[in-house]
Formats: structure tokens, C-alpha cells, sequence
């Protein structure tokens, strides 16, 4: 296994589309870095960089100590992992997941034992003497990763394996692709545009947009502390709600302020955690911001009250509580998603499945408003 360092990379095609614009991205021996953003960004063409299949325009690619640059493909000791899985058809999967070691002048009483192995930890090993033709979508790429297993690769790089994948069978390959990685301690460069497999598998996320990385860290910190309006808004499910208003004061503390039409509402904002530079707001007050909350930090009032109820005080801060007009519910089952209007503003917020929301009805709801993140609404970074 081996880390990997990728030193200001630029990217620029021969038709001179820059698709690359200076990455930068470090992991160590055994992480599980994630490379996400949305269709175009440049996610598979970073990869097929560190892969040898493009060309590095500029920057620098290291896989463990060696600068792999000017290294061919074959000589990088990387093995990769395609939505499209290209199985011989004509061979059976034992064939295939042995192949490259037949290649390689591997002994057959070894190949024998690693492909063995590799079907126990992939569950295949029923399926070593079918044919490719025989097999479901989801145990194909199963082949396929095992044949990038048997190759013991300091480097293992998927290209959105899952995509061709219905959604249950998506979510068993996660989570067997997450056993492997914790088994075999592998170094993993996964490309995706879901934000779940994103959150769900990495250790490390850079989320891209237009060949930038917007930001590069921990899936929880990247969803705690989004660094700008574009990763707030596309890690997590539903989508954060933002808010647009004016910071202003309520009495001694900050507060935002939306305003309909002449009609203000008024939400007074705990600095506390992470959002509680008090400093930063105060450069603020009396500008136009955006209030960034999740759905789940918004809820119905009565499941913010324990069971006497009475409000929950969270670090010394109650739930805001104000009341809102439903419009659309949509039951999950555990929660009920309820899109509703504060001050006319659309709110997504996660309700018990009992509240009782219907639409065109009232609803109090509670803002915990110890999560609010605030953004500056022209530049999109967050302030606080
Ligand atoms: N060979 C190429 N020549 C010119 N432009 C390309 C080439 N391959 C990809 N692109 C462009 O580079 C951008 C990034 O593509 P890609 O890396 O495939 O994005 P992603 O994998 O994130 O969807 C896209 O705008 C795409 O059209
Ligand atoms: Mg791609």
C-alpha cells in the first residue's frame, strides 16, 4: 500500500479546455480519499492522471515516494475499477480474477490460493466456474473487483463502480466495498458524483466544482463546516436550506432578519460551536447574509420539548420556535419531511412522523438555531 500526493496539478486537453485548475490533495497509506462533484468537474480526469492514462500538464503526482509523472501505467502498481466492468467473456470468473496473475508468471498453486481468497472476502465463491454471460450486474462487478484485489496493488482506483448498479444492490456493494477497504487496509482513490457514497465511504472527501477542489477534508467536518454555499448545499440530503436576509441586531445579540414584503421575522442567533466568531458576525450586522440550517435542525416543536413538555436547552440555548404554514409533506417513515413557508420562505425540515403536518396548515416549528452556519452571499464562503 502506499500514500499518494497530488502537488498543484493541472490539467489542459490538447483542444486547450483547462479542465484541472490546480489541485491539491494529500493522503496517507491506507485512507480512503473520495474525489466528488457533480458531472464534468474533472473527477475522472484526475483520476486517469494518477492512473498514467492522461497526461499531467503541470504538477507534480506522487505515489509513495516516487513521482509517477513520467511513469507508464503498467509500471505504477495501481489497479482500477470502471462503472462499465470489462470481463472476458469467454473465460470463467476464476479466469478472470486470475488473469493478470498468469500475466505476471504467478505460480498456479498460488494464483489457486489468492483467488480463493479474494472469493471469500467478495462471496463468490460459488460463482468461480460461470461464465460472465451467467452473472447478475452486481456480481460482474464483484468479478471485477476481485480481479483488482488479486493484484495486490499499492493503489486501488474506482471510477463510479456503483453507477450501473439499482439503488439496493448500490448500497450492498458500499457497504462490500467498505468491508474490503477496512480488511485489506487499502489505499482507495474513489470517483462519484453521490454525495452519500461520498459521506458513507471516505475517510478523506475533496468535493470539485469546475476543476477547483472547494474543500478537502473529513466527511464530518465537510458537513459541519461546510467552507462555502456549493458544499453546503451538496453534501446532505435533503439539501440545507439558505436563507436569505440581513443581519441585524436583537438587542445585544445578532440576529437574522427576513423580510417579506415589509413583514420581518426576527431569529436571534446563539454564537456558540464552531459558528460563535463573534467577531467575524459583528463585521456583519446591518449587511445582506445567507442563514444556512439543515433540514434536521429544524423539526416540529412538540419533538423539541421532552416529555414533560418543556423546552430542551441545548448548551444554553433553547429551540427557537416559530410558527410556519405547511406545504408539502413527504413521509420517510422514521421522520416526515415537511417543505414549509417561514415569513413566505421555503423551509425543508425533518418532523416526527406523528406531528401532524398537513398542508396549508400551521405548524410551529423549532430552529436550533445553535447550528445556523452564515455565508457571505456575494463571494458564497462561509462567515461563521
Ligand atoms: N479528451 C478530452 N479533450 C477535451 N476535453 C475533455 C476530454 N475529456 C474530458 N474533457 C472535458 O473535461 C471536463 C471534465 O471531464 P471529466 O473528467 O470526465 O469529468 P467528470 O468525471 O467529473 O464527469 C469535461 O468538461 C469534459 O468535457
Ligand atoms: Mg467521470
Amino acid at each position: 500500500m502506499a500514500s499518494l500526493s497530488i502537488r498543484n496539478v493541472r490539467k489542459v486537453y490538447p483542444n486547450g479546455n483547462e479542465v484541472l485548475k490546480g489541485i491539491d490533495l494529500e493522503i496517507e497509506d491506507g485512507q480512503f480519499l473520495i474525489l466528488v462533484g457533480g458531472s464534468g468537474c474533472g473527477k475522472s480526469t484526475l483520476l486517469n492522471m494518477i492512473a498514467g492514462l492522461e497526461s499531467v500538464s503541470e504538477g507534480e503526482i506522487m505515489i509513495g515516494d516516487r513521482v509517477v509523472n513520467n511513469i507508464a501505467p503498467k509500471e505504477r502498481d495501481i489497479a482500477m475499477v470502471f462503472q462499465s466492468y470489462a470481463l472476458y467473456p469467454t473465460m470463467t470468473v476464476r479466469e478472470n480474477i486470475s488473469f493478470g496473475l498468469g500475466i505476471r508468471k504467478v505460480p498456479k498453486a498460488e494464483q489457486n490460493e489468492i483467488v480463493e481468497r479474494v472469493a471469500n472476502i467478495l462471496q463468490i465463491t460459488h460463482l468461480l466456474d460461470r461464465k460472465p454471460a451467467l452473472l447478475s450486474g452486481g456480481q460482474r462487478q464483484r468479478v471485477a473487483m476481485g480481479r483488482a484485489i488479486a493484484r495486490d496493488p499499492s493503489l486501488f482506483l474506482f471510477d463510479e463502480p456503483l453507477s450501473n448498479l439499482d439503488a439496493k444492490l448500490r448500497v450492498e456493494m458500499r457497504a462490500e466495498i467498505k468491508r474490503m477497504h477496512q480488511r485489506l487496509g487499502s489505499t482507495i482513490v474513489y470517483v462519484t458524483h453521490d454525495q452519500i457514497e461520498a459521506m458513507t465511504l471516505g475517510d478523506r472527501i475533496a468535493v470539485m466544482k469546475d476543476g477547483v477542489v472547494q474543500q478537502f477534508g473529513s466527511p464530518q467536518e465537510i458537513y459541519d463546516q461546510p467552507s462555502n454555499l456549493f458544499v453546503a448545499g451538496f453534501i446532505g440530503s435533503p439539501s440545507m436550506n439558505f436563507l436569505r436576509g440581513k443581519l441585524t441586531t436583537d438587542g445585544a445579540v445578532p440576529a437574522f432578519e427576513l423580510d417579506h414584503n415589509g413583514q420581518k421575522t426576527l431569529l436571534s442567533l446563539p454564537l456558540v460551536n464552531g459558528n460563535g466568531n463573534a467577531d467575524a458576525v459583528s463585521k456583519w450586522v446591518g449587511r445582506d447574509i445567507v442563514l444556512g440550517i439543515r433540514p434536521e435542525h429544524v423539526t416540529d416543536a412538540m419533538s423539541a420539548r421532552n416529555s414533560s413538555g418543556d423546552q430542551v436547552n441545548v448548551g444554553g440555548y433553547r429551540p427557537t420556535e416559530v410558527n410556519c404554514i405547511v406545504e408539502l409533506t413527504e413521509p420517510t417513515g422514521p421522520d416526515t419531511l415537511v417543505v414549509a413557508r417561514f415569513n413566505e420562505a421555503p423551509v425543508t425540515c425533518r418532523t416526527h412522523p406523528r406531528a401532524g403536518a398537513l398542508p396549508n396548515q400551521p405548524l410551529k416549528l423549532a430552529f436550533d438555531l445553535t447550528k445556523a452556519l452564515l455565508f457571505d452571499p456575494s463571494s458564497e464562503q462561509r462567515i461563521a
